[in-house]
């Protein structure tokens, strides 16, 4: 296997390919676990600029696009972290897997089945070290819930109904408004938000799913549905005041709010005055109505999973809600589990008609309010550099086979709602294609 010059010894050095939101978050998430970072790509001057600042880099460690930065890495560096966009995830860690480079992958693996099979082909055929950041899997809550399950506490796990809640600004944000607004420019909502909730079904229950079905579709956010007499832009129409979806009031309140500057304002505008956010609402795709995109993702959908097993769960999640963490039942053969991201109840009903709940708190440690998924990102990142430096990826919770495990499950589910069927979800390790179940 190569491992550059990682070692437990020495810090391992990281070049980083996009220096948007996530790529500056897991930068510092990557140095305060011992990481350092080496090099980075970006095309966007001042995101690059602010990085480089940041993490102290030289000029000549700094590139627009990841291809002009391939030489420098393979001499300055023992991994890539990769934070482009969903689209430009495979060719990336294609190109660095074959220098041999460790590759931290930011989800989802790729859009499309043959990509990712390209990336895993890659990386086991060089010996190096692969992750994709599903951080629900490294989250402290997640290993409360998962000892619960097997300490036997609610008995045989039965079945599972969980809520992905997106919340209706950050839908309008990222899905109606943003880069994850059109499934060709970017993933299906499955894909793109959801990609994680089913990786963690399959994580808690131990198993995959054989059978999927799912239903769902874009409802709320088209120009069928906007009102009359709403303008095609915020800062022009007179129903923006009552509107749920105002862009303006939705920026503007994220002025003097450290984290919401950072996210959702900076994506916005990088210059954080009221004029550069008003020029940007008149002008960019954050000032438009919510009625008068271009998106085609669904806005809200459901999953049902037949785990083979004796388990099935459903998934759900959709734009009409408060944006909050995840919530989660879990039904067992002699209790349950409840939990919502920061408490987790568990009932016992052997003691019946006195049914006992006990109530955990699981502390929450966030650096950006749920974007850090209780602290998952941070504990993934500080496995993937233990992973590197010592050789030993068994603290790796979600490698190459695992995420194209659950990708799988998430492109059936996806069929299967285009096909208004049920389908057979192929063997993670083998079938090449999804197949019709038998009725
Ligand atoms: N794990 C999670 O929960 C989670 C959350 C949000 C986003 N994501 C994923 O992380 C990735 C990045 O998301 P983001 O919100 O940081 O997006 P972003 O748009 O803020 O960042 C992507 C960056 O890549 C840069 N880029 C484009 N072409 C490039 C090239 N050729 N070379 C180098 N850089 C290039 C862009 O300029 C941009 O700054 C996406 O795949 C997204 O789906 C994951």
């Amino acid at each position: 296997m190569t491992t550059g010059n990682a070692s437990p010894e020495s810090p391992v050095r990281v070049a980083v390919l996009g220096a948007g939101v996530r790529g500056r978050d897991h930068s510092r998430r990557i140095r305060s676990s011992g990481g350092l970072i080496t090099a980075v790509a970006e095309p966007d001057d001042l995101r690059r600029e602010r990085l480089a600042a940041e993490h102290g880099l030289p000029p000549e460690a700094c590139f627009r696009d990841w291809r002009d930065l391939v030489e420098h890495a393979a001499g300055q560096a023992d991994a890539v972290l990769i934070t482009t966009q969903d689209d430009d995830h495979a060719d990336p860690c294609v190109r660095f897997a074959e220098l041999g480079l460790h590759i931290l992958c930011e989800k989802p693996m790729a859009p499309t089945e043959p990509d990712a099979a390209r990336m895993i082909a890659a990386v086991e055929r060089a010996g190096v070290v692969f992750a994709v950041l599903h951080p629900l899997r490294y989250m402290p809550y997640t290993d409360v819930v998962k000892d619960l399950i097997r300490d036997g506490r609610i008995g045989e796990i039965v079945n599972v109904e969980h809520l992905e809640p997106v919340g209706a600004w950050h839908f309008a944000h990222s899905y109606v408004r943003g880069n994850w607004r059109r499934e060709e420019e970017s993933s299906s909502l499955l894909m793109a938000k959801c990609c994680h909730d089913i990786d963690w079904l399959s994580y808690l229950i131990e198993a995959q799913p054989v059978r999927v079905a799912s239903f769902g579709g874009l409802r709320h956010f088209t120009r069928d549905n906007q009102p009359a007499g709403a303008a095609d832009r915020c800062l022009d129409c007179a129903l923006e005041p009552d509107c749920p979806f105002s862009a303006p009031r939705l920026y503007r309140s994220c002025f003097g709010d450290r984290d919401r500057e950072y996210w959702p304002l900076s994506v916005v505008t990088p210059t954080l005055t009221e004029g550069a956010l008003r020029e940007a609402l008149a002008t960019g795709p954050y000032g438009r109505c919510v009625y008068a995109c271009d998106n085609d993702v669904v806005d809200h959908q459901v999953v049902a999973l037949d785990y083979g097993n004796g388990v099935t769960a459903t998934h759900t999640v959709t734009a009409f809600t408060e944006m909050g963490h995840r919530r989660t039942r879990i039904f067992g053969t002699h209790g349950s589990i409840e939990c919502d991201g920061k408490q987790v109840v568990v009932h016992d009903f052997r003691g019946h008609p006195a049914v006992a709940a006990t109530t955990i708190e699981v502390p929450a440690r966030a650096e950006h309010g749920v974007a850090d998924h209780g602290d998952g990102d941070r504990a993934a990142i500080a496995a993937f550099l233990t992973a590197v430096a010592t050789g030993d990826t068994s603290r790796i919770r979600s490698g190459p086979r695992e995420s194209l495990a659950s990708h799988r499950v998430v492109w059936a589910a996806e069929q299967a709602r285009h096909d208004n069927t049920t389908l057979t979800v192929p063997d993670p390790l083998r079938a090449p294609a999804c197949t019709t179940a038998a009725p």
